[in-house]
């Protein structure tokens, strides 16, 4: 008899999956080419059938759209590309009857340059209050024409812009994103209202944008490399601000999820004590090449820096911001590195199709909650965006060398034969969905067993009425050499090869599911990953 699933508990969020939404590229519902709410709330079925314990939501807020929405002009108001609040309330009552939670995404960093407080703080001028919203400083040099500090960008380019009167206002994305002064108590209780605002509507969670990077040394003193602390990076005063958060989350029964790049694993674990985050994105394994040794390495460290605060480790594969995983693993660099992504790079797709297939059952039987892109369980593959389509403002300010992230953030196909996929628009979609995806629309991969899709439904169906799954103990197996075998409990076994040959099973009495046809000597393929019970 399988141990009741914590998904169905207050300590859902230990063990679940999510699925990113990411809303103008999920489902078109009034046909003007951009996703939206009413196209999600068609496909909930959809999501409830993949068998989704929660949905998060990328900014569905009122945004000029400039970096996808990451660029907030009001956080009470949904963008009318999307909807509206109203249909944003049913969404969640809707996916709630279905019995799947909504995490919404709040970008607490930045701003847009269209949200009220930056237009009046433009219109107020220097020295005055609504300035002190934001970082507004004179210049250097002898007319103020140099930036106040060399701080590098989280995107390329520089993190200052001048303003018509000669001051000069910091953003770490584009200018279009002024950057909070959290060190203000107005920017910290709008948040806080922010918090509440959405958790009254019934939200499970909040994902935290650029976590790590809302406090910002008080001198805005140059960057020096290697110089700790960072100047706008871990700073210790964050903690402070998420331990008021959590108190609010703690009232509603709600949950976080930071997005925390953080290489220190020490200071990664400190945004996870039990008065703080509940839960942060693990980008050490989401850029961890597919290598046995380093992807064993990742999980040990992974489990032993959230094991002393009690948080339990997410898993992640891919999102909006990276090279989707069925091509990131068809390539020689099987890695992820912002600073390398060009087109053109030679990709084996069946290649890296296998091993996502595998690498979908190591991470769904890993201790933890593991997140799923969307289309990540079509086996989606990265598009190469004509340039002159490219949206992503990555793109253009890399002076064009970079491609951005247009390429994982494709509209769905739907339906092989519709137009556009069935994606729902009745003009072209946002962006240009490639020409040979018929293959990989949810009702081609409906109707076949060996789809990806029928592998992520199957993986869910076991992981969430199996035990063993989710949150608790892992104890590595003796395995030939690029074999990754583990235990869970109740006899839960993952075995994945990462050989280039095939592997003898260890001894079983049930095989659950296997990512793979297995030899016709009944052994384990490279890059194939089953589940067993012992
Ligand atoms: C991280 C988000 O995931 C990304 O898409 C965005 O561009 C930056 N934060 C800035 O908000």
């Amino acid at each position: 008899m399988a141990a009741p699933h914590s998904s169905r508990t207050e300590d859902w969020w230990r063990d679940a999956v999510i699925y990113q939404v990411y809303p103008r590229s999920f489902a078109d519902g009034d046909g003007d080419g951009t996703g939206d709410l009413a196209g999600v709330r068609a496909r909930l079925p959809y999501l409830a059938e993949l068998g989704v314990d929660a949905v998060w939501f990328t900014p569905w807020y009122l945004s000029p759209l400039v970096d996808g929405g990451y660029d907030v002009a009001d956080y009470r108001t949904i963008d009318p590309t999307f909807g509206t609040l109203a249909e944003a309330e049913k969404l969640i009552a809707e996916a709630r009857g279905l019995g799947v939670r909504v995490i919404v995404d709040i970008v607490p960093n930045h701003v847009s340059d269209q949200h009220a407080w930056f237009r009046a703080a433009l219109d107020a001028g220097p020295g005055s209050a609504e300035r002190e919203l934001f970082h507004f400083r004179p210049g250097r040099g002898e007319h103020g024409e140099l930036p106040p500090n060399d701080w590098p960008s989280q995107f390329s380019g520089r993190t200052w812009t001048r303003v018509e009167d000669g001051e000069w206002y910091l953003h770490l994305f584009t200018p279009e994103q002024p950057d909070l002064n959290w060190a203000h108590p107005a920017v910290r209780r709008e948040h806080e209202e922010v918090l509440r605002f959405w958790f009254e509507r019934g939200v499970a969670g909040v994902r935290i944008d650029s976590a790590a990077l809302l406090a910002k040394d008080p001198a805005l003193a140059d960057f020096e490399e290697g110089v700790d602390p960072h100047p706008y990076i871990d700073q210790d005063e964050l903690h402070d601000i998420y331990r008021s958060w959590r108190a609010i989350a703690d009232e509603y029964g709600g949950v976080f999820v930071g997005e925390v790049w953080l290489p220190d694993s020490e200071r990664f674990a400190r945004y996870l004590r039990p008065d703080e985050l509940h839960t942060a994105f693990n980008f050490n394994f989401l850029s961890c090449p597919w290598d046995p040794d380093r992807l064993r390495r990742t999980i040990d460290d992974t489990l032993a820096e959230h094991a002393p605060v009690g948080a339990p480790a997410t898993w992640v594969l891919c999102n909006h911001d990276v090279t989707r995983t069925v091509t990131r693993y068809g390539r020689t660099d099987t890695g992820f590195d912002f600073a390398t992504k060009t087109y053109g790079t030679p990709t084996d797709l069946g290649l890296g199709t296998r091993r996502a297939r595998a690498a979908a059952l190591l991470t769904l039987a890993l201790p933890g909650s593991v997140y799923v892109y969307q289309g990540e369980e079509l086996g989606l593959p990265e598009a190469e965006i004509p340039l002159d389509r490219i949206q992503d403002p990555m793109h253009a300010r890399s002076g064009g060398t970079d491609p951005g992230r247009d390429g994982c953030r494709v509209p769905l196909p739907w339906s092989a034969e519709a137009p556009w996929y069935g994606f729902g628009a009745t003009t072209e979609p946002w962006l240009p969905q490639p020409g040979d995806w018929a293959e990989y629309a949810v009702d081609r991969q409906d109707t076949d067993p060996d789809s990806m899709l029928a592998l992520y439904r199957e993986a869910l169906l076991v992981r969430r009425t199996g035990a063993g799954f989710g949150d608790g103990p892992l104890s590595w197996l003796p395995a030939p050499d690029g074999v990754l075998a583990f235990t869970r409990t109740d006899g839960l076994v993952c075995v994945v090869n990462l050989a280039a040959t095939p592997a003898d099973l260890p001894p079983h009495g049930e095989l659950l599911l296997a990512s793979g046809a297995l030899d016709a000597d009944g052994r384990l393929p490279s890059d194939t990953a089953v589940w067993l019970r012992s």
